[in-house]
């Protein structure tokens, strides 16, 4: 009985976390300026890794160094621009895209 009241409870709790996440995205939706943190939150692969670029270095060259494909380099960095990378900038060599 008390099992079946705890298992109640945990329904319910999920329930409001389904719900408020529901008018959280419906609102986020409705927005016309995108909500950046649910666009990032859904879309942004998780980075196990980073590398801080220093001068000289290319995605390419990255790529190479630490032996991943450009396909899976590109989709764990999604927003970055090769040809205006940087001295410090920080990229992602290991993680998993969505
Ligand atoms: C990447 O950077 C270069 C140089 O700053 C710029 O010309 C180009 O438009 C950028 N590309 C994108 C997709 O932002």
């Amino acid at each position: 009985m008390a099992k079946a009241n705890i298992n109640k409870l945990a329904m319910s709790l999920y329930m409001v976390v389904i719900v408020s996440f529901l008018l959280t995205s419906t609102i986020a939706e409705s927005r016309s300026t995108p909500s950046i943190g649910f666009a990032v939150a859904k879309a942004a692969p998780s980075c196990d890794t980073v590398f801080g670029v220093r001068s000289g270095d290319t995605c390419f060259g990255i790529v190479q160094t630490f032996k991943l494909t450009t396909e899976f380099f590109d989709s764990i960095n999604p927003n970055l621009n090769c040809t205006a990378l940087f001295s410090g900038q920080w990229v992602c060599v290991d993680g998993t895209a969505n």
